[in-house]
């Protein structure tokens, strides 16, 4: 029998991550996740505990990714850290956590997956945000990672299209995860306010709500597969509208 497909997912024990590594999972493939830490990582798939903001580091996990898998057929960046705050009082260890996980940590992920997925005419899906398109008033660090995400995903699309290996971004809008959880504990001012002014940015109303991993997970899974295959290079919005432009307001 022909191994199955396998699939490398950075940020495997976050809320996007393990749903990811679930929906592949319950597709047959095998799975991996690369992430600081191995908890809640679904059984039966494999786990590789990196620190990923170094280049080594992710060069490491990778090999260690492609050596239990035993191929490489999808990366799905998806570790990931928020932070907010004013932009004059952003120190320089934040900023380096925001831009070193964020987006050197996919960047060289990514390298560093190229070759195997050139042989297995693979892709990459990098999980950006609603703020890698737009800004995102209080958050300029994060947008900043984001934004980088986004256009790195395009320029490496257009490198790797001639080697078959497409590469696109997810702009997830807010989702229902630990990473959301934790903005509210961190930055909130107790949570439901937290919750209720993002929701108040939704073009739905009172009918807002947020994002489940799951919604995302199903988004990435359609974007690894051959009915794909003419989907690279792009930013694809889950967001509700977030990101569409401006609506009415009471
Ligand atoms: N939750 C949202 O509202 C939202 C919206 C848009 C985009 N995103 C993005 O989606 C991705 C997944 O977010 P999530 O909501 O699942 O967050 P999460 O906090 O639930 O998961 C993030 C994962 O990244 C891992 N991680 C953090 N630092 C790491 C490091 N140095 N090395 C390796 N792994 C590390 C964490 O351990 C965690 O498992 C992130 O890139 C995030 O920025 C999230």
């Amino acid at each position: 029998m022909s191994e199955p497909p396998a699939v490398l997912v950075t940020g495997g024990s976050g809320g996007i991550g393990s749903a990811v590594m679930r929906r592949f999972h319950s597709a047959g493939w095998a799975c991996c996740s690369v992430d600081i830490t191995s908890s809640d990582v679904p059984a039966s798939c494999h786990s590789v505990v990196a620190d990923l903001r170094t280049a080594a580091a992710c060069r490491d996990a990778v090999a260690d990714a492609v050596q239990r898998l035993g191929r490489l057929d999808a990366v799905v960046n998806a570790a990931g850290v928020w932070h907010e705050g004013d932009t004059a009082a952003t120190t320089e260890t934040d900023f380096d956590r925001v831009i070193d996980v964020n987006l050197k940590g996919t960047y060289f992920v990514s390298a560093a997956a190229i070759p195997h997925l050139e042989s297995t005419r693979g892709c990459i899906v990098n999980l950006s945000s609603d703020a890698g398109i737009q800004g995102n008033s209080g958050a300029a660090a994060y947008c900043a990672s984001k934004g980088g995400v986004s256009v790195f995903t395009k320029a490496l699309a257009l490198e790797l299209a001639p080697r078959g290996v497409r590469v696109n971004a997810v702009c997830p809008g807010d989702v229902d995860s630990p990473m959301l959880r934790g903005q509210a504990r961190d930055y909130g001012g107790g949570e439901q306010q937290y919750y209720d002014r993002l929701l108040a940015g939704y073009p739905q109303g009172r009918h807002a709500r947020f994002i489940t991993p799951d919604e995302v997970a199903e988004f990435v899974w359609f974007l690894c597969q051959p009915e794909a295959a003419a989907i690279t290079g792009a930013n694809l919005s889950i967001d509700f509208g977030l990101s569409a432009g401006i609506f009415p307001r009471d």
